[in-house]
């Protein structure tokens, strides 16, 4: 099939899938979720590299066009090597990110919440401040949002009092603008709009699947009869609830066959 690859360390990028769907319903979409991986964003760059490539080698044996890499940690830390690998056009959620964040903060104070391995790169500060030049970039690692939203949580006094702590820092510095530098924070937003009144939220997954939508129209690679096909490298415990958060739309089901990734070079 043609169409565009998605993948995430998980299902976090299934709001990317989401929001491509919305963007361009006619497009092919094959996505890979690394379930029986995550979490990506507190390992080595090497071993997120290595995995990058193998959940992308997946996606490139569907015959893609282009993948979206809907994983803030693979964009922050892998994004080159995966561009060096493939032949086809690789999109990662770091610049789009930055350039939304940078368009909608007036004061040029922009806070990035990410995983671990994602402030450790410093990517979204570089991408942001190569735009903005002076700009101030409070960046904040937020372990706990993941297993958070993992364990269905979003709504607990755990999300509020974790937000409030990873919000201080941001919020002291006047930031006019948060960007939610994972794609599993999209389900804490209204949690976030609600301790960061009047500041601008950025999501990463939709800032990245804008830019693909923009891309694949540029290219004329827009093909297809808007099929979805999902897959995952393993069937955890709450998969399904978990993935219906993400994608809100009970009509496209993952593929029963389970993916190996370890398969894949
Ligand atoms: N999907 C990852 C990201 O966007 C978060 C989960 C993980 O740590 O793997 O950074």
């Amino acid at each position: 099939m043609r169409g565009v690859g998605i993948f995430d360390s998980g299902l976090g990028g299934l709001c990317a899938v989401r929001e491509l769907r919305r963007l361009l319903p006619e497009e092919d979409i094959v996505y890979f979720g690394d379930v029986a991986r995550i979490p990506y964003g507190t390992r080595s760059r090497e071993t997120v590299c290595r995995y990058a490539a193998q959940d992308a080698a997946f996606l490139v044996s569907k015959n893609v066009d282009a993948i979206l890499v809907a994983c803030g940690t693979v964009s922050s830390t892998a994004l080159e090597e995966l561009k060096a690998r493939l032949s086809v056009p690789v999109v990662g959620v770091v610049e789009p990110a930055a350039e939304e964040a940078v368009k909608a903060s007036r004061n040029r104070k922009i806070g990035v919440l990410g995983t671990q391995g994602t402030i450790a790169s410093g990517a979204y500060k570089r991408a942001i401040t190569r735009l903005s030049p002076d700009a101030q970039v409070v960046s904040v690692a937020c372990p706990l949002l993941v297993p958070i939203v993992e364990n269905g949580e979003t709504d607990g006094e755990i999300a509020h009092l974790a937000l409030q702590n990873y919000l201080k820092a941001p919020l002291a510095a006047g930031c006019d603008t948060l960007l939610l530098g994972c794609t599993h924070y999209p389900l804490l937003k209204d949690k976030i709009a609600s301790l960061a009144p009047g500041v601008a939220l950025i999501d990463a997954g939709q800032a990245g699947a804008n830019a693909t939508a923009r891309l694949l129209r540029e290219n004329r690679l827009v093909y297809g009869t808007g099929k979805t096909e999902l897959y995952t490298s393993d069937f955890s415990q709450g998969f399904s609830t978990l993935a219906q958060r993400f994608l809100q739309d009970e009509s496209i089901q993952f593929s029963k066959e389970k993916v190996n990734a370890e398969d894949w070079k």
